[in-house]
């Protein structure tokens, strides 16, 4: 499957690299060369592709949105009309000052997101859990049995 990721810091870098490591097509969606998070995760893995956001996102069969909740806008803003009809998987939360809900509980992050790519398949998935077992899903830091995350096919 082609994926590509919008955001690949500490959620969607570990999602990208396991990703592409079982045999998918993964491209980020690069709107800065020089971002440090890009040559953080091209180092670990070279064989992610990568493309300007809309090169990216069109060549894809299901996007990764992986950004901060306040960057969501403005990333989806340019690859809105690209994502037409496609599996767009919802990584972020809305998370506000003081670790306030973002959106004042009026409405989801998720709604919120649809709204902005009408024409995308918006899920959530990928976002209850702290980033570290994403990367190692025997992660033992937070001193608890194993986590479980369920999806919904
Ligand atoms: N951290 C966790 O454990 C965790 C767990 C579940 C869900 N989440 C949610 O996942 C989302 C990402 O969190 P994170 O911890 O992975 O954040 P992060 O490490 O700061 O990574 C954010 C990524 O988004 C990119 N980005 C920032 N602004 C952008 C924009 N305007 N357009 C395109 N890309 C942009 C950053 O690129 P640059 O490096 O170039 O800035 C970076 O690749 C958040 O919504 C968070 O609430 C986090």
């Amino acid at each position: 499957m082609k994926i590509a990721f919008v955001g690949y810091g500490n959620v969607g870098a570990p999602l990208a690299d396991h990703l592409q490591k079982l045999g998918h097509d993964v491209t980020l969606a690069v709107n800065d060369a020089g971002s440090a998070s890009l040559r953080k995760l091209l180092a670990t893995n070279p064989h992610l592709g990568s493309a300007d956001p809309k090169h990216a996102v069109e060549g894809a069969d299901v996007v990764f949105l992986a950004t901060p909740f306040q960057a969501n806008e403005t990333a989806l803003k340019n690859v809105a009309g690209e994502l037409t009809g496609k599996i767009l998987v919802d990584c972020t939360n809305p998370v506000g000052p003081g670790l306030t809900h973002g959106l004042n509980n009026a409405q989801s992050g998720t709604e919120m997101i649809q709204r902005l790519v009408p024409g995308a398949k918006v899920v959530k998935a990928f976002t209850i859990y702290g980033f570290e077992n994403f990367e190692d899903n025997n992660y033992a830091g937070y001193n608890v049995e194993p986590v479980m995350l369920f999806l919904r096919q």
